[in-house]
């Protein structure tokens, strides 16, 4: 390894399971060096297994709905305690939809659903970046990524109200990234990642047509959860200095094709 992240200090929202991307960046960040706390909302505590994950990268966890200011603060304030010191570098992969679990067509919305959905995907990243930037938690120079997934400018129509979230949070990285860069030289960027095999992935309706017909299209073939982590530790480290306000596409090239033979081939078959 390349020890990127030596001295550094992060904060990791979303590690569920050992699929999640989150839970693929906190072992790579581990492996170059950085310390962080490892924070998920209080009912994945129950499910998955981020206790293993805090155990092997020596993290704490600290229970937080992304939603929820109060929690935000605690974490944040508690985070600089843990790591003795200001944050180097934040990971947003949070993604939920009401309308995707319950099954809602997305032209006959729950508008409660939308609105929870909204707020967990894409507000929650404003109030992450609210809090961090109010109690000035980010050191100079420091970097914050949320994922994202291209349904926010072209049309997967079984993605659902998720489009919409991961359109407005892409919004915020931009407006909230100009404010945290002339004010504290904190870079805002958001990845925007192949479909990937883990809960929220495959939550998505017909998501082995999706990952197969990506595969197809891209000439570098899909983007997996272990390589999303390598591109978002460069994010973090200091190699990246004056990235900001981008959409970083990580997708084997799939966001530039057109068509790609392999595709052609399925369509000319007799
Ligand atoms: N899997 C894909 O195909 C894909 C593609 C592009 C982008 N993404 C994005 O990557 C990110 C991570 O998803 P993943 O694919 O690793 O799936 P995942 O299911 O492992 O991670 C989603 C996480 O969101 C957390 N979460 C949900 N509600 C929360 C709340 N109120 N407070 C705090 N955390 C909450 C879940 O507990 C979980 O850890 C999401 O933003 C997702 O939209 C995924």
């Amino acid at each position: 390894m390349y020890n990127l992240l030596k001295g550094k200090k992060g904060i990791i929202f979303g590690a569920l399971d050992e699929n999640s991307i989150a839970w693929k960046v906190a072992e790579r960040a581990h492996e170059e060096g950085a310390e962080f706390v490892l924070t998920n909302a209080p009912i994945a505590m129950r499910m998955g297994g981020i206790k293993d994950l805090a155990a092997k990268t020596g993290s704490e966890i600290i229970p937080a709905d992304a939603t929820s200011m109060d929690d935000l603060n605690n974490l944040v304030e508690k985070s600089m305690e843990i790591l003795g010191g200001k944050i180097d570098f934040v990971l947003h992969s949070i993604g939920m939809s009401v309308n995707v679990r319950k099954g809602k067509h997305y032209t006959d919305s729950n508008y409660d659903f939308t609105t929870k959905g909204w707020d967990v995907s894409a507000v929650s990243f404003h109030k992450v970046m609210n809090v961090l930037y109010n109690k000035q938690a980010m050191n100079e120079w420091g970097s914050i990524v949320a994922l994202t997934y291209m349904a926010a400018q072209r049309v997967f129509p079984d993605y659902n109200d998720m489009a919409d979230n991961k359109a407005y949070l892409e919004s915020i990285a931009r407006s909230f990234g100009y404010f945290f860069g002339r004010d504290h030289k904190v870079r805002v960027n958001t990845i925007s990642q192949s479909p990937t095999p883990t809960t929220a992935g495959q939550g998505v309706k017909g998501f082995d047509g999706f990952i197969s017909y990506a595969e197809k299209m891209s000439p570098l073939g899909n983007a997996t959860a272990l390589e999303c982590a390598d591109y978002t530790i460069s994010l973090f480290s200091d190699l990246t200095k004056k990235v900001t306000l981008q959409n970083l596409f990580h997708d084997g090239g799939f966001s530039n094709m057109g068509v790609s033979d392999a595709v052609m081939e399925r369509f000319t078959e007799e």
